[in-house]
């Protein structure tokens, strides 16, 4: 049936040119303004390197890898000829009851460069089912193993962990969560680490709030440990705007949960695959958990792909009980997914070729320095940074909360820069092949639009 077409979208559909002449009302866009975009719309057409380019043939320099996962750059060569390769030869395998080599070398690859003694990965296709996974690989764990008045999950304010049910339930951003019901029965939070009064313009991890890790021992003295089953954090949270852990936070939440059987998750979805200088921020701060959640980074966003990696000790505990039985009842269609496998081992040989998992802490410094300049411009009231994450807080506009950040991101969008933005946080984090003169644009482009935001 035709429809007629909203005459405001056909303009905007004719605007944006030949690689959009569709209207654009079907696509219902996912945390997106819909309408604003509709009327203005940004399409990526494109990408090579640090680059995209748009449907007018603009350059765009990349500052967000994407959406914080291309990490070695855009449509790198290893990564195409594999996915290319593997869709000529194998388009699906079943994964349950059935599998495909990949899957298993992909997965030895993975534990190779993760924390020691975490060895055992489960595939996924996204950060969000990776949450859905890992809370309930933590709650089947204790149950398995006979402490099954283990239910509750702790979270942290300002946490993101996707937005699927218990993702939302354990994370802490109110937008995510209050439109949803009651999420997930027994869950508590542990209070966000931010600081701005202690810690405003601290270059790298924050000096003060180790603790609020204390607050799980909070939780415990209310909840009594036998029924807690596990906490998760994201070592630096990325989408509340980049909150660095402050020194000693994180090993104290390791102790606490040690002293209390509790399991601790890190959600690596952003910090995974070199942003934090090592391949896991678990790495970087030196503080081993017992499951890590990741995606992103792991394909290079090529094709959408996840994983849980799990402490042997963890999947051993499930390995009981007649052979010819499934251990765990979870699972997804697309798991192992043979292209996404062939991206992931692409990506690995990528970032392996070129040093990529480390280099972010070669360039930190210089990073560090270059978006700290912004210290002193209008309406900056905060600079953070780790590794190649950078978040820049400003004062929102009085009455309009996330405005100016907004209005920034379209400035830099029109001279040819894409960021993120979340609230009135501009966040940086740009793939790691970005070179100093790279970062140095980054930052001069951010730093003519907050002047003319003023
Ligand atoms: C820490 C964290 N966890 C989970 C997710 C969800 O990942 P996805 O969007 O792939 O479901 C994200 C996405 O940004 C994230 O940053």
């Amino acid at each position: 049936m035709n429809k007629p077409v909203d005459p405001a979208l056909m303009q905007a559909a004719e605007a944006i040119g030949s690689a959009g002449t569709h209207p654009m009302d079907a696509h219902w866009m996912p945390f997106t303004a819909n309408r604003q975009f509709k009327k203005a719309p940004r399409l990526l057409t494109r990408a090579a390197g640090m680059h995209y380019w748009d449907d007018k043939g603009r350059q765009i320099l990349d500052g967000a890898a994407g959406l914080w996962c291309v990490n070695a750059g855009h449509t790198r060569p290893r990564i195409v000829q594999a996915i290319q390769a593997q869709a000529a030869e194998m388009d699906f395998a079943p994964p349950f009851q059935m599998s495909h080599p990949k899957a298993f070398e992909l997965a030895e690859r993975v534990a190779e460069i993760a924390p020691a003694g975490m060895n055992k990965v489960f595939f996924v296709n996204s950060g969000s089912e990776a949450v859905e996974t890992a809370l309930k690989m933590a709650l089947a764990y204790h149950r398995v193993r006979g402490e099954g008045s283990r239910t509750r999950l702790i979270g942290r304010e300002r946490g993101y962990h996707g937005v699927n049910f218990g993702g939302i339930s354990v994370g802490g951003m109110v937008a995510n969560r209050k439109m949803f019901g009651t999420m997930l029965g027994g869950v508590d939070h542990l209070r966000h680490t931010h600081d701005p009064v202690r810690n405003a313009f601290t270059v790298g991890q924050p000096a003060h709030g180790a603790e609020l890790a204390d607050d799980l021992e909070r939780l415990v003295a209310l909840h009594d440990a036998s029924t807690i089953a596990a906490v998760i954090v994201e070592p630096i949270a990325g989408s509340t705007g980049v909150l660095v852990p402050p020194q000693g936070y994180l090993q104290r939440l390791r102790d606490i949960c040690d002293k209390h059987g509790i399991l601790l998750i890190f959600d690596e979805v952003i910090t995974g695959f070199g942003r934090t200088g090592q391949p896991f921020a678990a790495q970087t701060f030196g503080v081993t958990p017992d499951l890590i959640t990741c995606a992103k980074g792991l394909t290079n966003g090529a094709v959408p792909m996840g994983a849980v990696i799990a402490r042997q000790k963890i999947h051993d505990t499930f390995m009981q009980g007649p052979e010819h039985l499934i251990e765990f009842y979870h699972g997804y269609t697309y798991s192992a997914h043979p292209l996404a496998c062939a991206a992931a081992l692409g990506t690995l040989d990528t970032y392996a070729e070129e040093g990529l998992l480390t280099r972010a802490s070669e360039m930190a410094g210089y990073f560090a320095q270059a978006v700290h300049s912004l210290k002193g411009e209008p309406n900056v009231i905060d600079v953070r940074n780790f590794g190649l994450v950078g978040g820049i807080e400003l004062s929102p506009i009085e009455g309009q909360p996330t405005k100016r950040a907004f209005d920034i991101f379209l400035d830099v969008w029109q001279q040819g820069l894409l960021l993120r933005t979340t609230g009135d946080i501009l966040a940086l984090s740009p793939p790691l092949i970005v070179e100093r003169s790279q970062i140095d644009q980054i930052v001069e482009m951010l730093r003519g639009a907050i002047r003319r935001a003023a």
